[in-house]
């Protein structure tokens, strides 16, 4: 393979459009040559140099490619990661992984058994407001940690998109908590340097017209003894505070507020428990969580440089929150 990784984007809607395209084009390691969506209006701001498809086999069979970044609809994840794995190609998947158990596991076992790398999509892990945190935990700043709290909500209605899979069970796999909590238990696990081992859920249909969960409260244990939780929603105006990460010790804590997402910027403050005075981190303003990711992504193939968390953290943290989600309740 040359110096320059050939990719591919399979499914070109909101987050490949307005996230991932952005992050190629300024990636001089990477090269986008293909994209493949449902139709080919989807991907008309594409240069003429990206060869367009609307059928997946197609595109696979393109020659130049080296790996794909896969963001279609969530039930489409494993089809889509498991034929471009068989191709011999290099994936970067979007969360979740899947929309059932057997497919997740399908995906990570067809990524155990090949010889090319692959990832699921966690761009927060790269925020470096959040590289941060996990410095000053590494430095003992906080002490001991003790709990933690993630809020990470915003509104979503029925009508929130065209054709708004979102809100539908057998392609979302779920509705708020399988779409929003996956990035927080990344984060989570990746901060801490800790295993969940156990996720206990509280659903909620509030508010929304549809058949889906709009809201959830999720309690974790960490294997070290940390408590954690995490408020999740498709109910909050998002005019609300909705973005906060609270990393609790015995030396202080930390709050970043308006960090998780896609974007830069927000803020970090550390409020020292010995005076209960606050101080603001200074971080990264301008760096995007979507190109840290994909230099991630890129490295971990081009100078082999292997990624903090594996295929199998990612099945094993998938699994809990999917057992712990099997639910009675019929919301209409
Ligand atoms: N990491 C993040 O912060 C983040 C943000 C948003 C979305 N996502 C994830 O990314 C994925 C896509 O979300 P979105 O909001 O961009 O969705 P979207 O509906 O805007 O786009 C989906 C794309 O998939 C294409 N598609 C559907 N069926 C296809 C098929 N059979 N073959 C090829 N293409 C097909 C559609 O044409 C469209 O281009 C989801 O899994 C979502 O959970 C992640």
């Amino acid at each position: 393979m040359s110096s320059i990784l050939k990719m591919g984007i399979i499914g070109y809607g909101w987050v490949a459009r307005d996230y991932m395209y952005p992050a190629l084009q300024k990636n001089p390691r990477v090269q986008l040559v293909a994209a493949c969506a449902q139709h080919a209006s989807e991907m008309k701001n594409l240069p003429q140099t990206v060869k367009k498809y609307t059928e997946i086999d197609e595109f696979l069979k393109h020659s130049a490619l080296d790996a794909v970044y896969v963001a279609t609809p969530n039930h489409l994840h494993a089809a889509h990661t498991i034929a471009s794995i068989e191709a011999g190609l290099h994936v970067l998947c979007e969360k979740p992984l899947a929309t059932s158990l057997a497919d997740a596991e399908a995906m990570i076992f067809s990524a155990q058994s090949a010889k090319t790398v692959y990832a699921t999509a966690y761009d927060q892990r790269f925020h470096p407001a959040h590289e941060q945190v996990y410095e000053q935990i590494q430095q003992g700043k906080l002490g001991q940690i003790t709990q933690v709290k993630i809020d990470y909500a915003c509104w979503l209605p029925k009508n929130w998109s065209v054709d708004n899979w979102r809100i539908d069970q057998e392609r979302a796999g779920g509705g708020a908590i399988i779409d929003l909590a996956p990035h927080g238990l990344d984060l989570l696990e990746t901060l801490l340097d800790d295993t969940i081992v156990e996720i206990k859920i509280f659903e909620q249909n509030v508010v929304q017209d549809y058949k889906v969960d709009d809201g959830g409260v999720l309690m974790l244990r960490f294997a070290s003894g940390v408590l954690g939780s995490m408020h999740v929603g498709y109910n909050r105006p998002d005019t609300l505070p909705r973005r906060t990460l609270e990393i609790f010790g015995t030396a202080g804590m930390l709050r970043a507020t308006n960090t998780m997402g896609q974007d830069p910027g927000g803020n970090l403050t550390f409020i020292d428990s010995a005076t209960g005075t606050q101080k603001p981190i200074a971080f990264d303003m301008e760096k995007s969580p979507f190109e840290a990711q994909l230099n991630g992504f890129v490295n971990s193939i081009l100078v082999k440089k292997i990624p903090s968390r594996s295929p199998e953290d990612d099945l094993r943290l998938f699994t809990l929150l999917f057992n712990a989600l099997k639910r009675e309740t019929q919301w209409h």
